[in-house]
Formats: C-alpha cells, sequence, structure tokens
C-alpha cells in the first residue's frame, strides 16, 4: 500500500486542522524606543516602520499595537546624556522611569510593560557595565544592574530583562527587588545571548555600540552550545522568571536545546538584524516579506520558544488573526 502523507496537504482546510504549531498575539512582545524630551516623533532610520517617542507620546505605538492585539512592550532608553557609569540608567526621572509611570498610569493592567536592563546606552564608551581599566568589572556592575532593575520596578515595571551577560546579575536583581518588597516583579533573563553581527541596526537605532573593543569578553561565543544550558540552568538557580535567547533565527538549535533542559518558558528575541535583513531583501524584490516573516515567525516557535520577542510583533498579529 503507498503511503499518501500528501492526503494532510490535500486543501487549506486539512492543513489548518493538522498545523503542529499554533501561534498566538498573547505571546508576541514589541520593542519600543524611548527618548527624553517632550513630543517626540522620530524614525528610527536603520529599522524601518519604527519611531523614537518620548513619554508624553508613546501612548501613539501602544494605541497602534493594541488595535493588532499587541499588548505586550519592551522598552529600550536612549538618555539625554551619558557617563562612565551610565548614571540616568537609574534616574528615577530618566526617560525609561517617565515612561513606564506614564504607560502604568494610563493603561493599568491592560498592558504588561518590561524593561531592558542594560548600561550600554547610557555609559559614555558604550559597554554593558563599569569599566576596570577597560575590562568590564562583573561584580561592579552588578551593584549598578540591581539599581537599574529596583528603579524599573519602583516605576511600575512589570518585568524587567536585564540583557548585560554579567555573572549572577539574576540573583543580585532578585535580591535587591525582594529587599524592597517588589516579590512579583518578573525576571526575564537574556540568559543566552551571543555576540553577534544581527544587533547591528540595534545599535545604530539606540546609538550603544561600543567605542573601543567589543562584547566578546561578556556576550557568548556562537560555536558554543553546551554553554547555552550552563547559563541557562544558572540563571533558573538565580531566581529568573522567564529564560530568552537572543539572537533567534541563527539559533534555532539553540532555542531547542534550552526549551528541552529548562524548566521555565523560553523567550526567542528576533533582533533587529533579522528584521533588517527581510526588509532589504524584499525592497529589493528578491523576497516576499509578508510570507517570509510569517515562515520564520512560525520557525521559531517550531524550535521551541514560547514567546517571541520581535519588531514585526503588529505584523505577525494580524497574520495570526487572519489564521495565515
Ligand atoms: C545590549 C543589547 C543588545 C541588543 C539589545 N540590548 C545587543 C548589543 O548591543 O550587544 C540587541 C537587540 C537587537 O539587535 O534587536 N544590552
Ligand atoms: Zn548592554
Amino acid at each position: 500500500m503507498l503511503i499518501r502523507p500528501r492526503r494532510l496537504r490535500l486543501n487549506q482546510h486539512i492543513r489548518d486542522m493538522a498545523r503542529e504549531v499554533r501561534l498566538s498575539s498573547k505571546s508576541l512582545i514589541l520593542p519600543l524606543f524611548l527618548m527624553e524630551g517632550k513630543n517626540v516623533k522620530l524614525p528610527v532610520n536603520s529599522l524601518e516602520g519604527h519611531f523614537y517617542y518620548s513619554p508624553d507620546t508613546v501612548f501613539e505605538a501602544v494605541d497602534d499595537a493594541l488595535k493588532c492585539g499587541v499588548n505586550k512592550f519592551l522598552l529600550f532608553g536612549l538618555p539625554s546624556e551619558k557617563d562612565e557609569i551610565g548614571s540616568q540608567s537609574f534616574n528615577e526621572n530618566g526617560v525609561i522611569q517617565k515612561a513606564v509611570r506614564a504607560i502604568k498610569e494610563r493603561y493599568r493592567d491592560e498592558v504588561l510593560v518590561i524593561t531592558d536592563v542594560c548600561m550600554c546606552e547610557y555609559t559614555s564608551h558604550g559597554h554593558c557595565g563599569i569599566l576596570n581599566h577597560g575590562y568590564v568589572d562583573n561584580d561592579k556592575t552588578l551593584e549598578y544592574l540591581a539599581k537599574i532593575a529596583l528603579s524599573h520596578a519602583a516605576a511600575g515595571a512589570d518585568m524587567v530583562a536585564p540583557s548585560d551577560m554579567m555573572d549572577g546579575r539574576v540573583a543580585a536583581i532578585r535580591q535587591e527587588l525582594d529587599k524592597h518588597n517588589f516579590i512579583n516583579t518578573l525576571i526575564m533573563s537574556y540568559a543566552v545571548k551571543y555576540s553577534s553581527s544581527f544587533y547591528g541596526p540595534f545599535r545604530d537605532a539606540a546609538k550603544s555600540a561600543p567605542s573601543f573593543g567589543d562584547r566578546k569578553s561578556y556576550q557568548m561565543d556562537y560555536h558554543n552550545k553546551k554553554e547555552a544550558v550552563k547559563e541557562a540552568l544558572t540563571d533558573i538557580n538565580e531566581g529568573a522568571d522567564i529564560l530568552m535567547v537572543k539572537p533567534a533565527l541563527a539559533y534555532l538549535d539553540v532555542i531547542s536545546e534550552v526549551s528541552k533542559h529548562s524548566s521555565l518558558p523560553t523567550a526567542a528575541y528576533s533582533v533587529s538584524g533579522e528584521y533588517a535583513m527581510i526588509k532589504a531583501a524584499a525592497k529589493m524584490n528578491l523576497i516576499d516579506e509578508y510570507p517570509t516573516m510569517c515562515e520564520t515567525a512560525v520557525s521559531i516557535f517550531r524550535a521551541g520558544a514560547d514567546i517571541l520577542i520581535s519588531y514585526y510583533a503588529k505584523e505577525i498579529a494580524e497574520a495570526i488573526n487572519r489564521g495565515d
């Protein structure tokens, strides 16, 4: 007898019914860029379709996303001043703190506000921590990360997301949050974050490129997969609530490995370079943007992700609503 797998591909109804992976707009997170000032809405040149907002205009972005069914946001801040120790990152009147207060006041629990916790946008040297003779001082940086996370929680963030890749930061942040009674503020750890060329457009957007050297002494080496499991297990032990793998597309095997070894939800960050590649190729008429976006988003969930952070979050949500 001839086995005919093609019967399950016969028509759209059967294919729709037989799908193994189904996406939900509830698992999508949209990154937003916040800029100091008033009445700001400026295009992000390296990320077509994205804008910088100030705390008083960000509602426009939130409203747009809500219309598409996306109600989770990851906030990045561009301060007006930078210094050696990134003072604006933990200023209670910093751009992120102001934006979080404004969003939570207006939307309450209609939205989930997640803040990126790092120093690179705030330091004059662009590294993700405090420097000691040109080397990022791990333990000194932990004190600052804890302060930043606390200031975000105090402003009303539902979840903080440390992206610095220092050792021990989840424990340091959890301890500081608990000490100040923010026991229900979640930590989504960028647990498995590789040193990657795919961050280019983001660094341009966030003005956060290191002024010397690179991030290879803290972000992971892309030749390694066992190390991903080690980082994941470490962050579970330190009290993380969600683990993230970043980037996503070139790391589908890592997403799969981490989700198998982890008892926590796995988030994947489809980073700026992934978005920019699709945009650029589509613009050159080499690929069709919409189906490529759908296919890559599905691939990330098929690999094992439970949550997706994407610059296409709104468009993916619309695709899901359409049944594509
Ligand atoms: C660093 C940080 C990076 C991104 C967000 N925060 C990576 C980096 O600059 O090394 C990249 C996000 C993206 O490319 O979309 N804390
Ligand atoms: Zn950083």
